[in-house]
């Protein structure tokens, strides 16, 4: 996750491209930067790093450095590759220093591209992925193809999900942009075209948006746009209706954030997943800090989390538990300190936490490391409290989340978490590795099927609003089912502020179905897992005594939807992934419910969206 911004043509301004960049901030901001053509040919690189306030420092450096601008790049970066530094800050360039490059996304083989290159006599000065492809771009023009065709060969070299844009001194009013599986749009104003990660970057300032698909090249100038296919022929642009104003765009559009990041998870999760296997087709952890050899000495774990990074750790409990045979026990965080757990250094302690931040997760993890256990953090945000000092960092990409009510940091804490757990599988060698492919090939798979349950959106939104009045509601799981249960539940209190409670659906006839009634909604979590067969059993159970019933289960399972009073739909998949999909419909369900009721879904009463006390 990064913006990326160009602007070329005579109205087009240093200051229109900060401006730009200040809008696209919520996809990253550990540093901002602009690289910009002058008049005389030059080719100036302005970089700010100052954590949530780059782009503050970046206007203030920019503000009297209008003058003679003909053309340039903007990006505001979400580290991947390399610390928060203002060598890895971009635009990166060249050896020459005359071509720019800014990137969103992951270049997947650019180890293999670096060592190339530097036996070609590069010179690199980052520690980015991004820094090849200006590298690359240069190496393609000293053989003479213009910037079109080196952008168009460098793609056809590139793995990953990206989206670039570069800019050549020699040529100075061009930019050229591609982009595979991540954002990219044209468009185009009076005396200006733009490049840029999505409209909200430039509304107000063109007048028509227009799509690049993936592998297409767009050469933007001041004459206007032209699309290009990967083989040079040329393609009609395809124009995008818009009719937001400003506040609606910086939600992308959608009525509040946490639609806007509910409808983000394909992508969380793919980028989430991108970049983790190498060559060889193992999983490589390079950024964690930990060496297979020390985890292979680990006997024991311990997970700590809270909310919903907790659920997201109980369904790596049971993952790592079962690919591994390493026992996992699993703790609040604002428990696990006070208990006098029993850990040494031979204990890996997990800590999940999307923001890095909350104070019960950081103190559980000093606990931790005061006890001399190794450490090891799920974060989604680089250089976070945790991710310092923990021994080892795994981050999830799902870009910044504004949204008080966690939902696609959740979806990608869950797969960074089994991709961990297949890591630790194919260190202990306790898997083959064709079975840990096979796994691993089915969370690729993952984020299209989410797409197809985000297409439910509209017949859930029917279930909600028809559940208006409503007292009670219960979440019933059993297995991985049990934290789908717990964090519906979570999502319903927390948005819509009703009694909803999650159970192992085992557990229910030990108490609970005591309150079991007419006027109770039961939501049964009966994808096609170990147990489901016995988490029907228990469906009925709830059935019998009057329960509306509303079933999570799979698509044409026709024993499962004849018990349900609402079905919500989701594709099958391996057992062990599937609450990356069941947990889905339910955030919807809790959304609709809660917008229903004229709640405030981006800022729940009473809740923060990071805790920093105890
Ligand atoms: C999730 O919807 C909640 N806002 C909350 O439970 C959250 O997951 C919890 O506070 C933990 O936050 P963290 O992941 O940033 O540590």
């Amino acid at each position: 996750m990064c913006g990326i911004i160009g602007s070329t043509g005579e109205a087009a301004s240093l200051n229109d491209l900060v401006e730009g960049l200040a809008r696209l901030e919520y996809r990253g901001y550990d540093s901002a930067g602009v690289a910009v053509v002058r008049a005389d040919g030059t080719l100036e690189r302005i970089r700010a790093v100052d954590g949530t306030a780059s782009l503050k420092l970046l206007a203030e450096l920019t503000k009297d450095k209008s003058d003679g601008y003909i053309a340039g790049l903007g990006h505001t970066r979400w580290a991947t590759h390399g610390r928060v530094t203002t060598d890895n800050a971009h635009p990166h360039f060249d050896c020459s220093g005359g071509v720019g490059v800014v990137h969103n996304g992951i270049v997947e083989n650019f180890r293999e591209l670096k060592s190339e290159l530097e036996k070609g006599g590069h010179v690199f000065t980052s520690q980015t992925d991004t820094e090849v492809i200006a590298h690359l771009l240069e190496a393609y023009l000293k053989e003479g193809l213009s910037l079109k065709e080196a952008v168009t060969t460098s793609m056809s070299r590139l793995r990953g999900a990206m989206s670039f844009v570069a800019i050549d001194a020699s040529d100075p009013k061009v930019l050229v942009a591609t982009k595979r599986m991540a954002p990219l749009i044209v468009g185009s104003g009076q005396g200006i075209n733009f490049v840029a990660s999505d409209i909200p970057a430039i509304l107000g300032k063109a007048d028509c948006f227009y799509q690049v698909g993936d592998d297409q090249v767009v050469v933007v100038s001041p004459d206007g746009n032209r699309l290009f296919d990967l083989f040079g022929k040329a393609v009609e642009l395809s124009e995008i209706s818009v009719e937001w104003d400003l506040e609606a765009a910086a939600r992308g559009g959608y009525q509040d954030f946490m639609s806007k990041e509910i409808f983000e998870q394909p992508s969380a999760v793919r980028d989430t997943l991108l970049g983790r296997v190498n060559e060889q087709g193992e999983i490589a952890l390079d950024e964690m800090r930990l060496d297979p050899e020390e985890l292979r000495r680990i006997n024991k774990i311990f997970i700590v989390g809270c909310g919903t990074s907790y659920h997201a750790g109980m369904v790596a409990k049971y993952a790592i538990e079962h690919w591994t045979r390493l026992p996992v026990e699993l703790d609040i965080s604002s428990e696990f300190r006070y208990r006098d757990p029993v850990l040494d250094q031979q204990t890996l302690v997990i800590g999940v936490s999307q923001s890095g931040e909350t104070l019960d997760t950081i103190a559980a993890m000093k606990e931790a490391t005061m006890l001399g256990a190794k450490t090891l953090v799920v974060s989604n945000v680089m250089g976070s409290s945790m991710a310092r000092a923990a021994d080892a960092v795994l981050y999830t990409r799902a870009g910044p989340e504004i949204g008080v009510a966690a939902t696609k940091t959740h979806t990608a804490q869950i797969s960074a978490l089994l991709v961990l757990a297949l890591y630790l599988a194919q260190v202990r060698r306790s898997m083959y590795a064709s079975e840990i492919s096979e796994i691993y090939s089915e969370m690729f798979r993952l984020p299209e099927k989410i797409e197809q349950v985000l297409t439910s959106d509209a017949a859930i939104e029917e279930v909600a609003q028809s559940m208006v009045g409503v007292k009670r509601f219960y979440f019933i799981g059993r297995h991985v089912g049990y934290p789908v249960a717990l964090e519906g539940a979570l999502k319903l209190k927390e948005i819509s502020y009703l009694p909803a409670e999650g159970y192992p659906a085992g557990e229910l006839k030990h108490g609970p179905i005591a309150m079991i009634d007419s006027d109770a909604v039961v939501f049964g979590i009966v994808t096609r897992t170990r147990l489901w067969e016995k988490t029907i059993s228990n469906v009925e159970e709830v059935r019998v005594r009057g329960a509306k019933i509303v079933l999570v289960a799979n698509e044409g399972d026709t024993e499962s939807i004849a018990l349900g009073d609402a079905i919500f739909e989701v594709p099958q998949t391996h057992p062990l992934l599937a609450p990356v999909l069941d947990v889905i419909p339910l955030q919807l369900f809790a959304y609709h419910l809660a917008l229903s009721l004229g709640n405030d879904v981006d800022r729940p009463r009473n809740l923060a969206k990071t805790v920093t006390v105890e």
